[in-house]
Parts: structure tokens; C-alpha cells; sequence
């Protein structure tokens, strides 16, 4: 462990480049990567040395800007064309996080919409950059402000069970249920943090302890398979767990495993929450049925770092998220506050 942060920023812009912490190498090593083109930030969120939802939609967003400061031309068609093709391969990066998709939308649709030359484009791509980023960090505060109005009353102090990453370093800063986690750790509200391990690629062992140790934070790592028993032993008082994609009627596709926690959560009547912006809400799909699902490599599953597991032969399955329906989920946290799944319809139009 090479830092000592109490403010961890992924991705950070500076010197007409973006800075990335590389995530991949965390929690043995503090490194940060410069990215000065649009296929090197590709292939960052493809690699996941940048990853988690909102972050991966920041990280395309200055993707985005970068491949466009390179366009040579003067014709807005030609230009618009050209941006088009970046945004295909940013968008090709990975399927489920709706933020990424967002992400570039908006980057589009300020190009479009800003008149004058096409420096005065690349210009406004750049600021809006930028307050996607901003924005993302102020959105995870009040998601946080939030998670407190509905986090449960006794006792005083709680023990929250997490699942992957869904802080800081998946964000602009901060985080969407570590922000709700920090939130209750600033204001006297939490005892502990249970971090799932998080198999196959262990974010939560590797990033959100990581964070936790940063500020200090009481954190217990289990494996993924001891959820059930802890709160049968009445450890655990709540489970806060991110988001990838939240569809209208509030299924919630997360990280692999998040969807067992959930029904382990229902029967042992444990509060289980989402914490995550309206970015990643897709309205336009009606239930979690329709979310793509990422598969990644199958050394992920067969691996234990670089050591193999089993015995060749074997057949391999490794869906990277899963689907929480609705029915199994207490709130979904936002920054314009906490609603049951079924209100959340209410914020389609603002979004
Ligand atoms: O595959 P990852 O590490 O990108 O998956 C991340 C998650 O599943 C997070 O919980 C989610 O993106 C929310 S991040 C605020």
C-alpha cells in the first residue's frame, strides 16, 4: 500500500490528458495511468483499470473529447461523422453500465448543440467533460444525504453489508452506496462495514477495503458465501449495493452475486437498498429482462490471479452482473432522495 487518501479521485483531468487510477493494480499498488487518446481510454474501461457505472461514463465522456481535439476538418458533417465512429468504439467498451451510454449521449448532443466553429465544439466537449465529472461527485454527496433518511433507526449504530465496488473509485468521487456507507460514518451512524469479497475479480477485497483503510472506516471482508450466515447471526442491520442499469418498474442489474444477497436479505429480513444516480436509470426499457448482460473471459473464473483453480477439462460460465427484481429491493437511493422501486417512475421526466 503506497498512499494515503482521503480523497480518492479515478479520474482526474489535468495538462490536456486524463489521469486514471489504475484499479487493476490497487490494493498493491497506487498508480495512476495518463490517457491522451481515445482508443487508449477504450481500452482502460475494457480493461477495467477504470470501472463502476458512473465512472466508466466519465471516463467516455473525456474518451470522447480526446478522439474529437484529433478530427481535422472544418465541415460540421464531416465532423459529426467522425464523432460518431469514436462514440461507436467507446460505446463498444462493455454492454451493461447504462452510464456509459448516457455518458456519450450527452457529449453528442452538446456537440450538435453548439454552434460556431468547430474549435468552439471541442471547446464545449471539454466543459462538458468536466461537469459530468463535477456533477457525478455532487450527485454521490446528496445520494449519500439521502441513504440517511432511510437507513434504519436502531440501533444507533450499524453494520452495513456491501457488495463489489460502488464507491469512490467507481464514481466521479465518493461513491453511490459507499457514499451512503461514508455518509453514515460522518454523521456517528455506522459501527461497521461488511465488504463482500466479490468474486471472480474480488473488487470488493480489493477496492472497496482498500477505500475503507483510506478513511479509516471499520471494515470486515467475507467471502461472497457467508452473507447468509452472517445475518443469520444478526450482524448485518442493511445491505447497500450500486447499480449498473435500473430499469422503469426498478429491477436493478449490479455486480454478479448482487441478486443472491438480495433474496438472502428478504429472508432474514434485512432492509436491502440501491444506491445509485438517475444517470442510471434507462427508462426506456421496462423491466431487467431487457438489460445486456456482459460475459467476460473465462480466466477470470478458472483463475485465482495468475494461479489456476481446476483441472483442464472444464466448461466455464462468467456472467460479470446479475438482476435484482424490484420485489426484493427496500429503496432505491437517488440524489432527488429515496423512493420504492415503483416510484420511481416519478423521476423519468427530470432524468
Ligand atoms: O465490473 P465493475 O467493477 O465495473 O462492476 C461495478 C459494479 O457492479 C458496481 O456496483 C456498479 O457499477 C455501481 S458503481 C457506483
Amino acid at each position: 500500500m503506497t498512499s494515503n487518501l482521503t480523497q480518492v479521485y479515478p479520474i482526474i483531468w489535468e495538462s490536456d490528458r486524463a489521469s486514471l487510477i489504475d484499479q487493476t493494480r490497487l490494493p498493491d499498488e497506487y498508480t495512476r495511468i495518463e490517457i491522451t487518446t481515445y482508443q487508449q481510454m477504450a481500452a482502460a474501461i475494457k480493461t477495467m483499470i477504470v470501472r463502476g457505472a458512473p465512472a466508466i461514463g466519465i471516463a467516455a465522456a473525456y474518451g470522447l473529447y480526446l478522439g474529437a481535439k484529433e478530427i481535422k476538418t472544418s465541415d460540421r458533417q464531416v465532423f459529426f461523422t467522425q464523432l460518431e465512429e469514436i462514440a461507436q468504439v467507446l460505446r463498444a467498451t462493455r454492454p451493461t453500465a447504462v452510464n456509459l451510454f448516457w455518458a456519450i449521449d450527452q457529449m453528442l448532443k452538446t456537440a450538435t448543440e453548439t454552434p460556431g466553429t468547430i474549435d468552439d465544439i471541442k471547446t464545449a466537449l471539454l466543459q462538458k467533460a468536466n461537469a459530468i465529472r463535477e456533477e457525478d461527485i455532487q450527485t454521490c454527496f446528496a445520494i449519500g444525504e439521502a441513504g440517511l433518511m432511510v437507513l434504519p433507526k436502531t440501533p444507533e449504530k450499524l453494520t452495513i453489508l456491501t457488495h463489489c465496488n460502488a464507491g469512490a473509485l467507481a464514481t466521479g468521487g465518493y461513491g453511490t452506496a459507499l457514499g451512503v456507507i461514508r455518509s453514515a460514518w460522518n454523521s456517528g451512524r455506522l459501527n461497521r462495514v461488511y465488504a463482500d469479497e466479490t468474486r471472480p475479480r474480488l473488487q470488493g477485497a480489493k477496492l472497496t477495503t482498500w477505500e475503507c483503510v483510506q478513511e479509516q472506516i471499520p471494515v470486515t471482508l467475507i467471502s461472497d458465501n457467508m452473507a447468509a450466515y452472517c445475518m443469520k447471526q444478526g450482524l448485518i442491520h442493511a445491505v447497500v449495493v450500486g447499480a449498473d442499469r435500473i430499469t422503469a418498474n426498478g429491477d436493478a442489474a449490479n455486480k454478479i452475486g448482487t441478486y443472491s444477497l438480495a433474496i438472502v436479505a428478504k429472508f432474514h429480513n434485512v432492509p436491502f437498498f440501491v444506491a445509485a444516480p438517475l444517470s442510471t436509470v434507462d427508462f426506456k426499457l421496462a423491466t431487467g429482462d431487457e438489460i445486456p448482460i456482459e460475459e467476460r473471459d473465462a480466466t477470470e473464473v478458472y483463475q485465482v490471479g495468475t494461479t489456476r483453480i481446476c483441472p483442464e477439462g472444464v466448461e466455464f460460465f462468467n456472467p460479470a452482473f446479475d438482476v435484482t427484481p424490484a420485489e426484493l429491493i427496500t429503496a432505491i437511493i437517488t440524489e432527488k432522495g429515496a423512493v420504492i422501486p415503483s416510484e420511481l417512475k416519478q423521476f423519468s421526466v427530470s432524468s
